[in-house]
């Protein structure tokens, strides 16, 4: 079985020099002179033997509550193979691999080295280079869809063309990521106007930026929009990321982006059968402070309620996120065509839309939604398969 609890390969950066052990951990000196203390309640937490972790399911089946907190290796050396060897007081016997080791090396400059290497969010304004991609290619080369799904991760607003017009055609295009993230609207939805519509979308009016469903506790990470025809005057699409406003009205006006970080605001999405109701703020940062997620849809908030010394506060923040999000520096216009599909990141880039004229012509499109883990989960694994 593999020595790792893991399906990636991890190369061979720096060999195991010198180990030596402290008093509560063992500091490792690779060739390249880095040095990386590993405690040994982490060494022992982490041992992938066959007893301690199944080779089936590749989990751990040990638990470090199971062995004293003061656990102690007799020896740690490096064996004939170069990996990390620990014989521990009680008899067992740990084996590490020194790539893998590296990989998940927790001294200052390893830690830093891993912040670095973090996916960047390329934040954009209204000279989006917009990232293209087509059908063919992302429905048939690992390579091309890897990049698409890279760009929706990191930039968050993508095109694919030459998509077939045949209605349901989207889903086999999301399908290419994972499972549609089903709601009221069904497993696909359908953009056009309706006599009984159950939603502004359904509707020739002009859509104002939004994220969709933020009346969900999680609001989904993808979202499509598919173009089956579209023949009216109007009904252009509009997009803004999100990040980029929010990052700006942190510079123009801090004290509006905190009162939108603290100040929850409830979403209310009802009808005949169904009432779905989320409070929270506006803005979500990340355990880093960096902003996660924009939460934003007018047309379907409910009143404010909140302290009345906050109210005027609120307003205006409120008001000055959707005045910067109007300023042309931010969007990104481009009308769909018959045959291109929008995919972009639902939890950072506000979507809009120009009314339209319905007898002017036919507007159809045809939408479905699929969560960021599954994003992120298929990049991981392709980039098992392209880049080994
Ligand atoms: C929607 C939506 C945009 C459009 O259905 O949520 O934003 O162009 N539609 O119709
Ligand atoms: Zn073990
Ligand atoms: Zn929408």
């Amino acid at each position: 079985m593999s020595l790792v609890a893991d399906y990636r390969v991890y190369p061979l950066i720096s060999a195991l020099e010198t180990v030596e052990c402290l008093q509560d951990l063992v500091q490792v000196t690779w060739e390249d002179q880095r040095v990386s203390p590993f405690h040994n309640l982490w060494l022992r937490d982490n041992c992938h033997c066959p007893e301690c972790v199944y080779g089936v399911t590749r989990e751990q089946v040990f638990e470090i509550a199971d062995v004293p907190e003061n656990i102690q290796p007799q020896t740690a050396t490096i064996d004939s193979e170069g990996l990390l060897l620990i014989h521990w007081q009680d008899g067992h016997r740990s084996r590490f691999e020194p790539g893998w080791l590296r990989a998940h090396a927790y001294d200052d400059v390893s830690r830093q080295e891993q912040l670095e290497r973090r996916p960047k969010k390329h934040l954009w304004t209204r000279d989006l280079e917009l990232p293209v991609f087509e059908f063919e290619a992302v429905m048939n080369e690992p390579e091309a869809l890897l990049k698409w799904l890279v760009a929706l991760r990191d930039i968050g607003l993508t095109q694919v063309r030459g998509v077939p017009t045949d209605p349901e055609s989207l889903v086999r295009v999301a399908k290419r990521i994972s499972f549609i993230r089903e709601s009221n609207f069904g497993v696909l939805f359908n953009v056009k106007p309706k006599a009984d519509a159950d939603s502004n979308a359904y509707t020739p009016f002009n859509l104002p930026l939004h994220t969709d469903l933020p009346t969900r506790e999680l609001q989904p990470g993808l979202q499509f929009l598919h173009c089956l025809v579209n023949e009216t005057t109007g009904g252009d699409s509009l997009f803004v990321d999100g990040f980029a406003v929010t990052q700006a009205l942190r510079e123009e006006d801090p004290t509006a982006f905190r009162h939108l970080c603290e100040i929850p605001v409830e979403f209310r999405n009802k009808d005949r059968n169904s009432d779905y109701r989320c409070l929270a703020p506006i803005i979500a940062l990340d355990v880093s402070g960096d902003v996660s997620e924009i939460r934003m849809a007018n047309f379907l908030r409910g009143p404010f309620m909140t302290a009345p010394d906050k109210m005027t506060s609120l307003y205006h923040a409120y008001r000055r996120f959707i005045e910067m999000s109007r300023e042309t520096r931010f969007q990104f216009r481009q009308r769909l065509n018959q045959g291109e599909m929008w995919c972009f990141d639902n939890r950072r880039s506000l979507h809009a839309r120009d009314a339209f004229d319905p007898a002017s012509g036919v507007r159809h499109f045809q939408g479905c939604y699929v969560d960021r883990d599954e994003l992120l989960s298929r990049i991981l694994v392709l980039e098992r398969q392209v880049n080994h």
